[in-house]
């Protein structure tokens, strides 16, 4: 099937066939299936049959450039140039227990930076930044634009979701993908993220593109792919870009699930908390920092992060925007305010030994089970239940010793999250070989310096 010409109607079924069978889509053509979606002009049932077609067949570059320009155009480009300072936000492709936004917001805006963080929720089998938030009672992540500028103005951060003005075409593809099988696309995770990203008038982003069993991209080639085509993406529209791409093969930290998780950012917040999570807060920081303009270089950037952390003014940045969003900010001293499940069960190693592997998209597919995702769009997620992880790769167990903790509030849950679990972790009478580095590869935007 040939591209509809210039002048002929567009029909969706048309664009749906041509993906289908492999074929190139004509801008006005992805421009009118989007527009048309966002307006709520044409089914859930085709735009699905669509995603799953770019799912199998790819994009091409100059597909992929019109689909992230119209979703980005499907609502309002945010204009921030009254506030002085200069804007950079970081966004993850999604991960098990990844929860550094809720830390980086705060800890950069604490440096003197402007984060406009739109972020999303829940994802196939990874949480979600807006899931989390909504955890602390009250907390409003559905403002308007002025609102948004409001807080941005008040404490240098505010985190909010795709509204009816700002990226409302992801808004829907992005919950239509949760439930059809088609998050694991570069194309789409691409013109997802990018266009959310560069709606919201920031002048660098730094990415964290995930690799491993526990990220949709579970091959560090095929993760340095979709780490290059939004690096180039961000490029082309002036942006400062860099990508990590970092270590996904395990949770981050040791707690999934999102009243769990604003528990242990507060831990970060706190100056405590676990390595790996803390590691990679600064670490990133340190980018941000960096692509910001303010400090010399990412070590420094993360010394700044450091000493951040350490003397609570993260912590402080955090509770102004909990207040100016409407959160209940005694929850942050107080994690008993947080929901809490009703039960608790213990997974317990089934013998002595080493954890040689934890298979984590199963522990978050687990935590989805337990309530904490969606299995359909429109689900609602319960804030109290997840993971609290006792044992990572290389830890030494004995038999019997507890791998982990299911908080849940239904015994049907527990059972099929406890098989997930139970079949994630491998025990092993050797230590595994040393687990490789947190931050695997480094793809640098050539705008970016050092
Ligand atoms: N994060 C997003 O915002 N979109 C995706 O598609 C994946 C992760």
């Amino acid at each position: 099937m040939n591209a509809a010409s210039a002048t002929q109607p567009v029909r969706v079924v048309d664009i749906i066939r041509r993906k289908r069978d492999g074929g190139e889509l004509a801008r006005r053509e992805i421009e009118h299936l989007v527009a048309a979606y966002t307006r709520g002009d044409v089914p859930d049932y085709q735009v699905a049959a669509w995603l799953m077609a770019v799912v199998l067949r790819g994009m091409t570059r100059v597909e992929l450039a019109a689909l992230t320009e119209s979703m980005l155009r499907s609502g309002e480009v945010l204009d921030l140039s009254e506030l002085p300072a200069v804007k950079v936000d970081k966004h993850s492709t999604g991960g098990v227990g990844d929860k550094t936004s809720l830390v980086l917001a705060p800890l950069v805006a604490a440096g003197g930076l402007i984060v406009p963080m739109i972020s999303g929720r829940g994802l196939g089998h990874t949480g979600g930044t807006l899931d989390k938030l909504e955890s602390i009672p009250g907390f409003n992540v559905n403002l308007e634009t002025a609102d948004f500028r409001r807080v941005l103005r008040a404490c240098g951060c505010a985190m909010i979701g795709q509204t009816a003005a700002i990226a409302p075409a992801d808004k829907k593809l992005y919950a239509l993908r949760d439930v059809t099988g088609t998050v694991e696309s570069p194309y789409l995770i691409c013109a997802s993220i990018m266009s959310k990203k560069l709606a919201e008038g920031i002048g660098a982003l730094v990415l964290d593109v995930k690799t491993g069993s526990g990220a949709f991209m579970k091959n560090e080639d095929d993760a340095a792919f979709l780490a290059e085509l939004m690096v180039a993406t961000g490029e082309r529209m002036g942006k400062k870009m860099v990508a990590l791409l970092t270590d996904m093969d395990q949770p981050l930290g040791r707690h999934v699930g999102n009243a769990l998780e604003v528990e242990e950012c507060l831990e970060v917040l706190r100056g405590g908390g676990p390595d790996d999570l803390r590691e990679l807060c600064l670490e990133l920081a340190g980018w941000m920092f960096h692509l910001g303009g303010s400090d010399a270089g990412v070590e420094k950037g993360k010394q700044r992060a450091a000493a951040l952390l350490a003397s609570g003014a993260a912590l402080d940045k955090f509770r102004a925007m909990v207040e100016l969003q409407g959160g209940d900010a005694a929850a942050l001293d107080d994690v008993a305010r947080l929901p809490r499940a009703r039960r608790t069960a213990v997974v317990p190693s089934p013998r002595e030994g080493f954890v040689a592997s934890i298979q984590c998209e199963q522990v978050g597919t687990a935590s989805v089970v337990l309530g904490g995702g969606r299995e359909r769009k429109e689900d609602a997620v319960d804030p109290a239940v997840g993971i609290v992880l006792h044992k990572k790769v290389r830890d030494r167990v004995t038999a019997g010793e507890p791998l982990c903790t299911l908080h849940y509030n239904s015994d049907e849950k527990l059972s099929a999250a406890r098989s997930l679990i139970e079949r994630s972790y491998r025990i092993d009478p050797q230590p595994p070989a040393a687990t490789g580095p947190l931050v695997r590869r480094i793809v640098r935007g050539a705008g970016e310096g050092s």
